[in-house]
């Protein structure tokens, strides 16, 4: 039987979930996979995560050179997180003759020119299942069963603690300092939670998911990104009222006047499937030109969630030969030829704070009148908050930069209103 000797860079959650059920389903791979896939060695400066999983002393390596030069590694399997030192180790495996697997977002959409022309020329396999909603099986989705088609458009929840804070905002009513401690709480938030709630989490899987979608590179430059940290309880309620969710989007787009890439809070229809995606659960909607709608959805982080991606991308190694590279033009910019699309074209939310007197909304209405926006909702509230009347106008789809100037035009005007808030409406 054919034996595979996989080496684990990182037993923190996702290494240890990998760890455990390479462990649990040894048998069950030898006798499906017919092959033997034996832990041979970690990498991991705290010793006991090691030994509380029952892995030998002799088998936890001192540096990343103990296990390039290990003849028993076939594949090295990269859960550290961050750019380096994950860099220098993938590529010193690569270098090696190791074929790599990685859950390495931020790595892999920053570096993956660099990574696959390593891996080409070492002819190792470089695998990132994992990188992009943890469980939830997209990426080979896009390189292989998706192929047929032109990607027309993917919108996707593809973090999971901004999920669960904005699904718990909207569930109990309270701010987003609130939740926020409550999901640090719970361990669904780390202690720095800036990469989740800046919304730098889903721009770096954006950045990947569009470049196979697109067939051509998209940097993590170009993808436009908002987080969630400004949210106000008073709009997630608004929204309910107007029959709508409010989600951390991820936006990719592929028209005839571009490619767009965008990660920011939006409201989306309660009938739309990813409004139900709720917690932190993860979902990918794809349109594609002849398959028309895809939707996955499931755990996008966890052990076993994520681990399950890794032992996919390991048995998929492990079982063949020819190693494929990407399905997009894998440079570090994109194709000069892109063409990318900033003035969005989207409808949108407002809530302004009115000033209570004869004359405001129709005034409001002549401004966005004139920056070509059309209003399709109105809510005015008859009570003053703080001296203030709350006035909530949805728009039709119009392009950003006319809601900026018609905001500009309103906050300019004494005595009129000022625009609390602008969140855009996804359809
Ligand atoms: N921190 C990510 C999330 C999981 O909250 O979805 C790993 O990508």
């Amino acid at each position: 039987m054919k034996k595979v000797g996989v080496a684990i860079l990182g037993l923190g959650v996702v290494g240890s979930g990998t760890y455990k059920i390479l462990i649990e389903h040894r048998e069950f791979y030898k006798k499906n996979h017919g092959v033997d896939i034996n832990v041979e060695s970690v990498l991991e400066l705290k010793t006991e995560r090691a030994l509380a999983l029952g892995i030998e002393e002799n088998k936890i390596a001192a540096n990343i050179a103990e296990i390039c030069s290990n003849p028993e590694v076939d594949i090295v399997v990269e859960v550290m997180g961050g750019v380096e030192p994950a860099k220098t180790f993938v590529l010193a495996a690569l270098n090696a003759g190791k074929s790599v697997v990685t859950s390495n977002k931020e790595l892999f959409c920053k570096y993956s020119h660099e990574l696959e022309k390593t891996a080409r020329k070492n002819k190792c396999g470089l695998f990132y299942e994992a990188s992009c909603v943890g469980g939830v099986p997209v990426i080979r989705t896009l390189i292989d069963n998706l192929q047929g088609n032109k990607i027309l458009s993917m919108t996707g929840i593809i973090n999971g603690t901004t999920n669960f804070i904005l699904t718990k905002m909207s569930d109990c009513g309270a701010s987003y300092s609130e939740v926020l401690k409550e999901a640090q709480r719970l361990g669904y938030a780390e202690a720095d939670p800036t990469a989740d709630v800046e919304g730098f989490d889903a721009a770096y899987k954006l950045s990947i998911l569009s470049s196979l979608s697109f067939h051509t590179k998209i940097p993590f430059s170009k993808v436009y990104r908002e987080g969630i940290t400004d949210i106000d309880i008073h709009d997630i309620n608004y929204g309910k009222r107007l029959g709508y969710a409010l989600k951390l989007l991820a936006v990719g787009k592929n028209s005839d006047s571009g490619i767009e890439v965008r990660v920011h809070p939006a409201f989306i229809k309660n009938s739309h499937p990813l409004a139900n995606v709720n917690d932190s659960y993860n979902a990918v909607y794809i349109t594609g030109d002849s398959v028309e709608d895809v939707m996955l959805y499931g755990r996008g982080a966890g052990a076993l969630p994520t681990g399950s991606a890794i032992v996919g991308d390991i048995i998929y190694c492990a079982t063949h030969d020819n190693f494929n590279y990407s399905t997009f033009n894998n440079t570090e910019k994109a194709d000069p030829s892109t063409k990318f699309v900033t003035n969005f074209e989207s409808a949108y939310y407002l809530r302004l704070d009115a000033k209570d007197k004869a004359g405001v909304l129709s005034k409001v209405s002549s401004v966005l009148s004139k920056h070509n926006i059309s209003v399709a909702e109105v809510i005015q509230e008859n009570r003053k908050v703080n001296g203030v009347v709350p006035l909530i106008i949805v728009t039709h789809e119009t392009f950003e930069k006319n809601v900026n100037k018609a905001v500009d035009e309103i906050n300019s005007v004494e005595n009129l209103a000022k625009v609390a808030s602008v969140i855009r409406v996804v359809s």
